[in-house]
C-alpha cells in the first residue's frame, strides 16, 4: 500500500517518514506542487481539505493523508493556533513566525508560559474521510534554542525536560510528539480500511 503524503514540508515529510518508512511519497513526488487555500477554522477542518484537494488529482485508488499541525498559547489567547503557518505574515518562513511568537511573549513581559501543539491528521481515500489528533504539552521560553527540528521547536520545551525541542535529540520528540500521537491512531484505521472492514 502507497500512501500519499499531503504536505511538502521538509519538517512534515520528515518526521511522518521516520514514522512510515518508505510507504509514504509526498504528493510532489507524483504530481506539480499547488496553492489549497487553508481556510478552515479548526485543523481537523485544514487537514481534510488538503487531504481532499490532493485525492481529487489522483487515481481513485489512492490513499492520502494530510497534516495540520500548529502551537497555541493560552496566555496569548490560544494563538497563533491554526495561523501557525502564517502568523508572521501569509507566506512567512518557519523563522519569521518563530520570532514573531517570541516577540508576542517580549512585548507581554512574558518568559516561559504554558503551550501545547495540536496535530490534526486526515485519511482521504475511496473509502471514506477520516481525522485524528495528537497533542503535546510544554511551555514557550523568550528566545530559541537549538538547531534540531522545525517551526517552533526551538522554543518548546516539552513536559518533563528542561531543553527544547531544538536542543533534544530528534528521538525524543519522535517518541511522544502531537504527530507521532495523531499517527499511531491513524494506523488501525488503514489497516482496517486494507482488510476491507470499512
Ligand atoms: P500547516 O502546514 O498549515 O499545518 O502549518 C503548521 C505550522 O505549525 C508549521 O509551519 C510550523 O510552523 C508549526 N508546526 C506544526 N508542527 C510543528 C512541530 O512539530 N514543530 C514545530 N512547529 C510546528
Amino acid at each position: 500500500m502507497q500512501i500519499v503524503l499531503a504536505t511538502s514540508n521538509k519538517g512534515k515529510v520528515k518526521e511522518i517518514s521516520g514514522f512510515f518508512g518508505e510507504i509514504v511519497v509526498p504528493y510532489t513526488h507524483i504530481i506539480d506542487a499547488f496553492d489549497i487555500e487553508e481556510n478552515g477554522d479548526t485543523f481537523a477542518k485544514n487537514a481534510i481539505i488538503k487531504a481532499r484537494a490532493i485525492y481529487e488529482k489522483l487515481p481513485d485508488d489512492s490513499i492520502v493523508i494530510a497534516d495540520d499541525s500548529g502551537i497555541s498559547v493560552p496566555m496569548l489567547g490560544g494563538e497563533p493556533g491554526v495561523y501557525s503557518a502564517r502568523y508572521a505574515k501569509i507566506g512567512a518562513s518557519d523563522k519569521d513566525n518563530l520570532h514573531k511568537l517570541i516577540n508576542e511573549l517580549k512585548k507581554k513581559n512574558i518568559k516561559c508560559t504554558a503551550a501545547y501543539y495540536t496535530a490534526a491528521i486526515a485519511l482521504v481515500c475511496l473509502e471514506g474521510e477520516f481525522v485524528v489528533h495528537g497533542w503535546m504539552y510544554g511551555n514557550v521560553i523568550d528566545e530559541a534554542l537549538g538547531g534540531g527540528g522545525f517551526g517552533y521547536d526551538p522554543m518548546f520545551i516539552p513536559e518533563g525536560f528542561d531543553k527544547t525541542l531544538g536542543e533534544l535529540p530528534s528521538d525524543i520528540k519522535s517518541d511522544f510528539s502531537h504527530r507521532t500521537k495523531a499517527l499511531k491512531l491513524i494506523v488501525p484505521i488503514m489497516e482496517m480500511i486494507k482488510l476491507g472492514r470499512i
